[in-house]
C-alpha cells in the first residue's frame, strides 16, 4: 500500500524533525544522561549554578529510604548539586536544558 507506506514513512520524519529541532523531555528518545548515576541528596539548597550543567537527575521523598527529601541533582563538569525543588530559577534552567536535549531522569 504506497499511500500508508508513505504516510509511514513522513511520519516517521515528522517525529524525528521533532525530537531534533525541537527536543522535549516527554517525547521518547535516547537521552541518557553524562556519567554514572548520582548518589542522593541528603539536603538541598536554592543556590544559582553558573557553569554549565551536562544532565539532571531529580528524586521524590519516597525514592530512597536514605534522602527522604524531593531534590534535583544538575551535574557539572566538577561535581553534582542538589537543588531545592522551588528554587527561583529552577523552572527557566531545567527549560534550557531541555532545549539542548537535557531531561532530567527520575531515580
Ligand atoms: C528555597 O526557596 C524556597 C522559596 O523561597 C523556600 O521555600 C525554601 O525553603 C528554600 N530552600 C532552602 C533549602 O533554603
Amino acid at each position: 500500500m504506497p499511500f500508508s507506506f508513505h504516510y509511514g514513512l513522513s511520519l516517521m520524519c515528522l517525529i524525528i524533525l521533532l525530537t531534533q529541532v525541537c527536543p522535549h523531555c516527554d517525547l521518547p528518545g535516547p537521552r541518557s544522561p553524562a556519567g554514572p548515576i548520582p548518589s542522593c541528596c541528603m539536603t538541598a539548597n536554592n543556590a544559582t549554578i553558573n557553569e554549565p550543567v551536562n544532565a539532571c537527575f531529580v528524586h521524590y521523598e519516597h525514592t530512597f529510604p536514605h534522602c527522604k527529601i524531593h531534590a534535583y541533582i544538575l551535574r557539572t563538569k566538577n561535581d553534582d548539586r542538589c537543588v531545592d525543588p522551588t528554587a527561583w530559577w529552577l523552572q527557566q534552567r531545567l527549560k534550557k536544558l531541555e532545549a539542548r536535549g537535557i531531561c532530567c531522569k527520575i531515580l
